[in-house]
This record gives structure tokens, sequence and C-alpha cells, in this order.
């Protein structure tokens, strides 16, 4: 048995430098748009943040790129998202499939309500990616990439609800990541957690690239410099700028990038 991480291959396709590309993407809820035309490539192995005020639209975004929102009410979208440049909407896609490969952690750490080995190989088993007497190797090998496996190697068949948000949150990142996903999505992932839980899941994130890339909403302009190689500016339905993340905090071309940048709460506003 063993407890060290697994190694990540890193996967990138040089014709496909972009894991994944968003092209003139416009997005909405019946007559409201609330994204539009946005054009963006997320290059492979990276970190990219999604950053920009309250209501501009990231979460929407962020939820397109492994169609989330299919099943929202009224939902619309127009342009094209690709995976490795295959179009995601595409008659052969199975959304389950691309949600393998695109995973997803949220805001609120939300483990389902089975024991914590039953949380990790949840996605394992549904996608038969392992043999039966694997699985707890699997979660043991998953939950000690994520830095939890001493807190609950004696707890694997209790109940995830009686970790810290903290450690509930990891181990929905162990969940995600056990599916081996090419892109992870994460909206505002430590937003509920403390400051030494922040830092865990950002060491993680960190340490899962280049195998990984990961595209990450926060509303932690410190948190997104930290983390990131590029951040993305959203602001009010618009991509305002993107680039790399060390030019954009320090030299931002556009005066609603600094005024956001700046503490901002509208920056379409002067102060
Ligand atoms: N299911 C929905 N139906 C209608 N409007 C929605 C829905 N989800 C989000 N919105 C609207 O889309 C806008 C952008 O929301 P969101 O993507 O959550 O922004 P952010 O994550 O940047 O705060 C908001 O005005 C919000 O009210
Ligand atoms: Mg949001």
């Amino acid at each position: 048995m063993t407890t060290a991480a697994p190694a990540r291959s890193t996967q990138v396709d040089a014709r496909h430098p972009h894991v994944m590309d968003a092209e003139s993407v416009s997005l909405g809820f019946g007559s409201a748009t609330i994204m539009q035309d946005i054009t963006v490539g997320f290059p492979t192995g990276t970190i990219t943040a999604l950053v920009g005020p309250s209501g501009s639209g990231k979460t929407t975004f962020l939820r397109s790129l492994n169609r989330m929102n299919d099943k929202v009410r009224n939902f619309w979208k127009r342009g094209s998202i690709s995976l490795y440049g295959e179009e995601i909407d595409g008659d052969s896609v199975d959304p389950l499939v691309l949600r393998r490969r695109v995973g997803m952690v949220f805001q609120r750490p939300n483990p389902f309500p089975m024991s914590i080995q039953d949380n990790i190989v949840a996605g394992v088993k549904a996608h038969k990616m392992a043999k039966r007497s694997d699985l707890r190797d699997i979660a043991e090998t998953q939950l000690a990439e994520v830095g939890l496996w001493s807190a609950v190697a004696d707890r694997m068949n209790d109940s995830p609800f009686r970790l810290s948000g903290g450690q509930q949150q990891l181990l929905c990142l162990a969940r995600a990541l056990a599916v081996k996903p090419e892109v992870l999505l994460l909206d505002e992932p430590t937003s509920s957690l403390d400051p030494r839980s922040t830092e865990a899941v950002e060491e993680l994130v960190r340490r899962l690239t280049p195998g990984l890339t990961v595209i990450i909403v926060t509303h932690n302009l410190e948190q997104a410099r930290r983390l990131s190689d590029n951040t993305i500016f959203f602001y009010q339905g618009r991509l305002v700028e993107t680039g790399p993340t060390v030019e954009l905090f320090e030299r931002p071309k556009r005066p609603e990038t600094a005024r956001y940048l700046g503490g901002a709460v509208d920056p379409g506003v002067d102060r």
C-alpha cells in the first residue's frame, strides 16, 4: 500500500497549447444577457484566476465550461467552448464524460451523505475506473495527495460531516481529483475557510499544476496574485482585460481594471 501522491502526467498537446478555449461566447438566462462576446484561452498546465465584482458573471462563465448550466432554466449560450479543440456541445460529447475531464469544486464544501471513503471513490465507481478491490487504495492515495490522509486514516467509514470545513473542502478536492480530470474549475473554493485551511488549499492547487489546468474564481485579489499565472478581469458581463497576473496587477491597461485592483467596489465609477 502506498501513501505517495500519484504522479500527474502533463497532458500538453502541441496542437492545442490551450486546454480550453472560449470563442465569442455569450451566455444568458431568458431575456437577460449575463456574459457578452468572451474570447479567451486557458494555457495547458497553468492557473488562471477569474476576478471581478460580484454579479459580473464569473460563476455563470465557469459553470459553462463543463456544461453545469445545461439544466438551469432558461439558460442559453452562443459561441463556442472547446476542450483540446473539440466543441463541448458537440453531439458526440457526453456531459458526464466532459465533467469527468473538467471537474469542479464549489464555494461551500458539499460532501455526499456517505462515508469518507465512498465520497472519494464515488466518481471512480460511477465511471468504472477501477476494480472494487482497488477502491480503498485509491481513496488512501487520493487523501494523501490532498494532505488529509493522516487526519482521516482511522475514520474512512465515518461520515464526512464531522470534519472541519477546511477538511471537508479538501475531501471535495480529493473527490474531484480521483477521476483524473484534465481541468479543475474552482468557484471561490476558500471563501468559507479559515486562513490555515485556505493556505492548505492554495498549496495543493499549486502542486497540482502543471499536470492539471486550474481555473479559479476568487474574490480575494491577494489569492489571485499569489496563485495564478494569468488573470481575467470580468466586469458587467464583459472581459475587460486579461494577461499574465504580474503584468495585470502591476501595469493594468484599462482604467476599470486599475480601479478594481485598487479597491473600488464599482470599478466603472471614478472615486
Ligand atoms: N439561474 C439564473 N437565472 C437568472 N439569472 C441568473 C442565474 N444565475 C445567475 N444569474 C444572474 O447572472 C448574473 C451573474 O451572476 P454570477 O455568474 O453568479 O456572477 P458572479 O459569480 O460574478 O458573482 C447576476 O446578475 C445573477 O443574478
Ligand atoms: Mg460567483
